[in-house]
C-alpha cells in the first residue's frame, strides 16, 4: 500500500495546472451510453475512480480508447443490463448507470451501491424518481430491478432534497422519456450543466441546468459528439486552502473562479489576498489570518467536498471557529486523524469547534475517504516535522498527480510503495 511522506513548513510556491473535474467526467461518460454513436471526451482526469468507470462501461459493452486525458468511446451490438456489486462497491456513482440503461434497455438491474466513509447515502430520490418515469422497481437478492416494458414517460419530479447524483440520474433517463419532464428542485452544482450541455450537444432538448427548475423534452435518439469536461472546483478548492495553510503564493491555471466563489469569500474574509484573471487565479499569503466560521450548504453555498479541507486550515489559524456539515450525516472522519497532528477540535452533533493551534506536529495519519485525505495533506504540509500518510489510495480516486504538483510547488513531499 502507497503512503505518502511529507517534511512540513514550507511555503508553497509557483504555478499548478487543475485538472478536469471528476464529478463531471463521471456522468459524461455514463451518457456515452444513450448513444451507439462514438463520443470524445476531453480533460478527463487520471483518477481511479475515471478507470473504474470506463471498465464499467466496457463490461456493459462499449469500446473504450483512452489517450492521455482523452476518452473516446465506441458503440457496441449490445448491452448488458446487469452492474454487479463487485462494480458497483467501488464507487457509489456507479448508480448513474441506471439512467442511460433504463432509457435505452428499459430494464436495469443494479447491486445495492451500500455505504461509504461518509454515510449512508442511499438512492431513494433516484428510486422515487425513475417511478415517476414509469420504471416499476424490485429490491431483491442485493439488487434494485427496474424495468419500463413500454419505455419511459415524462414526468414531473419534485426532489426531497437537491441531491446532484438524483438530478444527474434523472437528465440521463428523462432525455430519451416520451413527452415532457421537469424537475423541481433540482441540484445546481456546475457538474449538473455540464452535463446538460454535454447531452444537448448529443441531441437532448434540456432548459435551465444550473437552476433549480430543469425542463427536458424527451427525444427519439441521441447522437455522438466531442466535449470538454470544466475544471475540477474542488481540486481547486483544495490548492486554494494549500496556499493558506503554508503562508504561500501560487497561481491557479486553467479554473473556473466563479465555480468556487463561497471558497474564495471566505479565504478573502480570512486575509488571504487573491486576484482573478480569466482562467487563472492568483493565491498569495499577506498577513496573519483570521478564523472564519462555514456552514456547508448545496451549491452555490460553501462546498461540503471542502469541508475537511478548511478544518484543517482552522486548526492552525489562531482563535476559534465553527465547521457546521450540513450535507451528508457523517463527514467527520478527518477529525481524529487532525488530532493526532495537535489540532484542538471538538465534535458536537453537525459542528465541529475548534480551537486554532500554534502549529501541528508532523504525525502518521490514516485516509478514510477522498476529501478528509485531503484535509490530512494540507496539515501534513503546515506541521513540523515529518508526517507519513497512509491508504492514499482514497486520495488517488480524486487528486490527479497529487504528490507531482504539490512537489513542483516546493512542498517536500514523496510517495512510497
Ligand atoms: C455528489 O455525490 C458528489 N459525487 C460528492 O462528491 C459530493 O459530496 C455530493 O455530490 C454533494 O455535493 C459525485 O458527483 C460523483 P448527493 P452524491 O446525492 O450525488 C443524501 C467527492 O468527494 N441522499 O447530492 O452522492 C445523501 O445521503 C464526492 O468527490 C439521499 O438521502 O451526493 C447525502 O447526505 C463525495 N438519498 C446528500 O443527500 C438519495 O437518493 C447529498 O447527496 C441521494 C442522496
Amino acid at each position: 500500500m502507497d503512503k505518502i511522506i511529507i517534511k512540513g513548513g514550507k511555503k508553497l510556491k509557483g504555478k499548478v495546472g487543475i485538472s478536469g473535474s471528476k464529478n463531471s467526467a463521471l456522468p459524461i461518460l455514463f451518457a456515452s451510453l444513450l448513444t451507439d454513436e462514438p463520443v470524445v471526451i476531453n480533460n478527463v482526469p487520471n483518477l481511479a475512480d475515471i478507470n473504474t468507470t470506463l471498465a464499467f462501461l466496457n463490461f456493459i459493452g462499449k469500446k473504450i480508447i483512452k489517450k492521455a486525458n482523452s476518452v473516446k468511446i465506441l458503440s457496441s451490438l449490445d448491452y448488458k443490463h446487469i452492474a454487479p456489486y463487485d462494480l458497483v462497491r467501488k464507487m457509489r456513482a456507479s448508480v448513474l448507470i441506471m439512467g442511460p440503461l433504463l432509457a435505452r434497455l428499459k430494464k436495469v438491474d443494479v447491486s445495492l451501491p451500500g455505504g461509504c466513509a461518509i454515510g449512508a447515502r442511499p438512492i431513494d430520490i433516484h428510486l422515487e424518481a425513475f417511478k415517476k418515469l414509469g420504471a416499476k422497481i424490485e429490491v431483491s437478492g442485493g439488487y434494485v430491478k427496474m424495468r419500463a416494458e413500454n419505455g419511459l414517460m415524462g414526468a414531473e419530479i419534485k426532489l426531497r432534497f437537491p441531491s446532484v447524483g438524483a438530478t444527474e440520474n434523472i437528465l440521463l433517463a428523462a432525455v430519451l422519456a416520451k413527452g415532457k419532464s421537469k424537475i423541481i428542485n433540482a441540484a445546481k452544482e456546475p457538474e449538473i450543466e455540464d452535463l446538460a450541455n454535454f447531452l444537448n450537444k448529443m441531441g437532448a432538448k434540456i432548459k435551465g441546468a444550473g437552476t433549480k427548475t430543469i425542463i427536458i423534452e424527451g427525444v427519439e435518439k441521441m447522437h455522438g459528439a466531442i466535449h470538454n469536461v470544466i475544471p475540477d472546483r474542488i481540486e481547486a478548492a483544495t490548492y486554494l486552502i494549500a496556499a493558506a495553510i503554508t503562508k504561500g503564493d501560487i497561481i491557479l491555471e486553467n479554473v473556473i473562479a466563479d465555480h468556487i466563489r463561497a471558497v474564495i469569500e471566505k479565504l478573502k474574509k480570512s486575509g488571504m489576498h487573491i486576484k482573478e484573471y480569466k482562467s487563472k487565479i492568483h493565491i498569495k499569503w499577506i498577513k496573519k489570518l483570521k478564523t472564519q466560521n462555514i456552514s456547508t450548504e448545496v451549491y452555490p453555498g460553501y462546498p461540503t467536498d471542502a469541508q475537511a479541507q478548511w478544518t484543517a486550515l482552522m486548526s492552525v489559524t489562531d482563535g476559534k471557529s465553527t465547521v457546521k456539515e450540513n450535507v451528508f450525516e457523517n463527514r467527520f472522519m478527518h477529525i481524529p486523524e487532525l488530532q493526532r497532528f495537535g489540532a484542538d477540535l471538538i465534535i458536537d452533533g453537525k459542528n465541529v469547534y475548534i480551537k486554532g493551534a500554534k502549529k501541528l506536529s508532523g504525525a502518521p495519519a490514516m485516509v478514510s475517504d477522498l476529501r478528509a485525505g485531503a484535509a490530512l495533506v494540507l496539515a501534513g504540509l503546515a506541521a513540523e516535522g515529518e508526517s507519513i500518510i497512509s491508504r492514499i489510495y482514497h486520495l488517488d480516486r480524486g487528486y490527479e498527480l497529487l504528490e507531482k504538483k504539490f512537489k513542483k510547488l516546493g512542498a517536500d513531499i514523496k510517495r512510497i510503495s
